[in-house]
This record gives structure tokens, C-alpha cells and sequence, in this order.
């Protein structure tokens, strides 16, 4: 073979070789503290499982104990015992991502309402939640802030 035509070819093979491996280098993660929307990997806790282990309070207030019955009624099929989530199912409400500053108990009101859009998770959209008032809600808010607040999550 030709030399030039060979030094031309191990060139655009060299060329090639390294802008494929370029391409397949994973893109450098852009450290966000607090609230990055990846997921929490949940990938090694069996499917339907608690995603976390709920420190229960002392005592619940009158208005929380309510919160709590609608709670159990309404939300603890999908979002556990406990509101310790389950796995594949729905999230935990006691969890960080759900502190006061970033979802409010407006929040609380809105996504039994109008349903939530997955976004913090991979486990699908939450319906809206009939046969609830906005008081309803508000009341399963105050419930899992006592919880939240027995967590450490404030
Ligand atoms: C059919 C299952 C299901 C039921 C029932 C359900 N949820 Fe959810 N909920 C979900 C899922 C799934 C998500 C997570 C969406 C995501 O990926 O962010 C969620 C998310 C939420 C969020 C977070 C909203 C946001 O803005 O990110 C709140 C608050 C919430 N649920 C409250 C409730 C309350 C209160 C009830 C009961 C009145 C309830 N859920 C009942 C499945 C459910």
C-alpha cells in the first residue's frame, strides 16, 4: 500500500477513535446541593417495601391524630405506613425533598386535588384524590409534619 494513503487512513481512524470516545464519556454532573430532581436510588429495596424507616413521635396533636385517619384512608395506599413511602409505588412523605420550604402544605393541597406529575421519582403520575376537602388535606399536612418534625426534617 501506498504510504500516503496509509498514513491518511490511520489518521482518520485515529480521528474517529477519538471523538467516539469523547461521545461516550458520561457528562460531567453539575453538583446542585439541595434539591437535585435525580431520583433517590431506591434500587435496592424490594419493590412495595418502605423507602424509609419512620421515627414515630411521642404524641400527635388532635388536629394530626385527624390528618392521620385521613391519611391512612386516602394516601397510605400508595404512600405507605407511615407515610414511609413504598417502593415503585409512591414516595415517602418524611423525606427531605418534602421539607416545609419546598412544598408547602399548599403543595399538600394542590397534588390531591389536581394529581402530581411524576417528577422526584420513577414510579408514575399521582392521581387527583376525590371526595377530600381542602380542610382534609391541610389536616393530613399537619400529620406528616409531626412526623417530618420527629424525623429531623424541618
Ligand atoms: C395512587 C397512588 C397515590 C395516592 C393514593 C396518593 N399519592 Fe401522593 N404521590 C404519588 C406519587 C407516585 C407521587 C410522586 C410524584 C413524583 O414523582 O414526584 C406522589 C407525590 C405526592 C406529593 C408531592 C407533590 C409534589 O409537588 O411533588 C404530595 C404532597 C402527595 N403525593 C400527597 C398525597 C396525599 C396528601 C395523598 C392522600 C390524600 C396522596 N398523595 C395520595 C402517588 C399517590
Amino acid at each position: 500500500m501506498n504510504f500516503w494513503a496509509w498514513f491518511v487512513g490511520a489518521f482518520i481512524v485515529l480521528g474517529l477513535g477519538m471523538v467516539g470516545w469523547q461521545y461516550l464519556q458520561p457528562a460531567t454532573e453539575v453538583a446542585t446541593p439541595g434539591h437535585s430532581m435525580e431520583p433517590p436510588d431506591t434500587s435496592s429495596i424490594d419493590t412495595g417495601d418502605p423507602i424509609v424507616a419512620v421515627n414515630l413521635p411521642e404524641r400527635l396533636s388532635t388536629n394530626a391524630q385527624i390528618g392521620k385517619n385521613v391519611f391512612e384512608a386516602k394516601c397510605a395506599v400508595c404512600h405507605g405506613v407511615n407515610a414511609a413511602g413504598q417502593n415503585g409505588v409512591a414516595p415517602p412523605l418524611v423525606h427531605q425533598i418534602y421539607e416545609p420550604n419546598h412544598h408547602s402544605d399548599g403543595a399538600f393541597v394542590y397534588a390531591a386535588a389536581n394529581g402530581v406529575q411524576a417528577h422526584h421519582w420513577d414510579f408514575g403520575n399521582m392521581p387527583p384524590i376525590e371526595g377530600l376537602t381542602r380542610a382534609d388535606v391541610q389536616l393530613v399536612a399537619t400529620y406528616v409534619r409531626e412526623l417530618q418534625r420527629a424525623n429531623g426534617i424541618n
